[in-house]
């Protein structure tokens, strides 16, 4: 096992390496007057699989990126975790040897703290307001703060909100959470806010819930709804509360060498693109919710709100754990909660 991984990390690096990295073509293609006229075919990758939103996403910035460079500028998605972990791939982009990513901001914060503001339970009235706050200038200044990582933050993209799945315990208010065993994405703000219910948390990657939460090693999970019906999960987990509390965004980044090597106008394609692509992600999405609320109750799970009022303790505990961890966090939740 351990020799295959060996020889996988390998041929992987080797593919990296051999493949065109930075995506820089030497030919002078049909560029027009305002651009250098470069032709590039760029990498980006994420963890998601193609059925998910972030996957519809990237395809639409390639789309995008397509028509507004009359072909000069070609990207090649990796989706499922192909180039590895989201360490691995941000360390690839780090590096240069892939070029865009959509790395969950629950990662992202892992590297730069302030990313967690995006995690400040029911800051948001839906999907919209929460797209509408990436243009704000925290949101903005939270993104730069990946300069000095060698990476450009530059953009948001949303795919539904978080939801709380209970395996057989039909929770109705935060304090029936009290010592239940929960999968939350091993990320410190979204922990917090599970533990100070009375919860537990445990952080298993998406592969390995369906089994956990089946078998009874988890009483339930943090998930969003899109994922919980591409990996089935209302075959083991029988309510659904609808809860909408924290918003997922995906932080789509870049090589800033890479980014920065390019002419103004091919940088205004790229920032252009992503954000038509993020406009069609949460288009889309909101349009969906309905619709996956009843796919789920269509396979029987029980699917219910619980009133967001009844989390008004967990929420000012948050706010208050985690606004003077930094200053960026505190001013996006000033902001949000205006
Ligand atoms: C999760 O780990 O919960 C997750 C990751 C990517 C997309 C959806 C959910």
């Amino acid at each position: 096992m351990k020799k295959l991984r060996i020889i996988m990390t390998v041929l992987l690096a080797l593919f990296l390496l051999t493949s065109c990295s930075s995506g820089a073509k030497d030919s002078a293609s049909s560029g027009d007057a305002s651009s250098d006229g470069k032709a590039y075919t760029f990498k980006l990758a994420h963890i998601t699989p193609p059925s998910h939103m972030w996957h519809k996403a990237a395809e639409k910035f390639k789309e995008e990126l397509s028509k507004r460079s009359d072909g000069r500028i070609e990207l090649e998605i990796y989706p499922s975790s192909q180039l590895g972990s989201e360490a691995d791939m941000m360390q690839q982009i780090e590096s240069g040897s892939v070029d865009f990513g959509f790395i969950t901001a629950a990662y992202t914060s892992s590297r730069s703290p302030s990313f967690a503001a995006w995690f400040a339970p029911y800051a948001f009235e839906d999907l919209e307001a929460a797209h509408k706050e990436r243009q704000s200038e925290p949101a903005k200044k939270i993104l730069a703060t990946l300069d000095e990582q060698g990476i450009t933050g530059l953009d948001y993209l949303f795919a539904g909100q978080r939801v709380m799945l209970f395996k057989d315990k039909d929770v109705q208010k935060p304090e029936d959470m009290k010592g239940l065993k929960l999968r939350v994405t091993p990320s410190p703000p979204m922990q917090d806010f599970y533990k100070s219910t009375g919860a537990s948390t445990e952080g298993l990657p998406l592969p390995e819930v369906y089994s956990a939460v089946q078998t009874g090693v988890i009483d339930g999970m943090d998930m969003d709804l899109d994922a919980a019906i591409t990996n089935k999960y209302y075959e083991v987990a029988k309510y659904g509360a609808v809860t909408n509390h924290m918003v997922w965004p995906a932080v789509a980044m870049v090589n800033k060498k890479t980014f920065e090597g390019m002419s103004e106008e091919d940088q205004k394609i790229v920032r252009e693109s992503l954000e038509a692509a993020a406009d069609y992600a949460v288009e889309t999405r909101s349009g969906q919710e309905e619709e996956f609320k009843k796919e789920l109750a269509d396979n029987g799970m029980k699917i219910y709100d619980i009133d967001p009022e009844l989390f008004k303790p967990y929420i000012e505990e948050f706010d208050k754990k985690y606004g003077p961890t930094d200053p960026l966090i505190q001013e996006f939740i000033d902001s949000v909660r205006k």
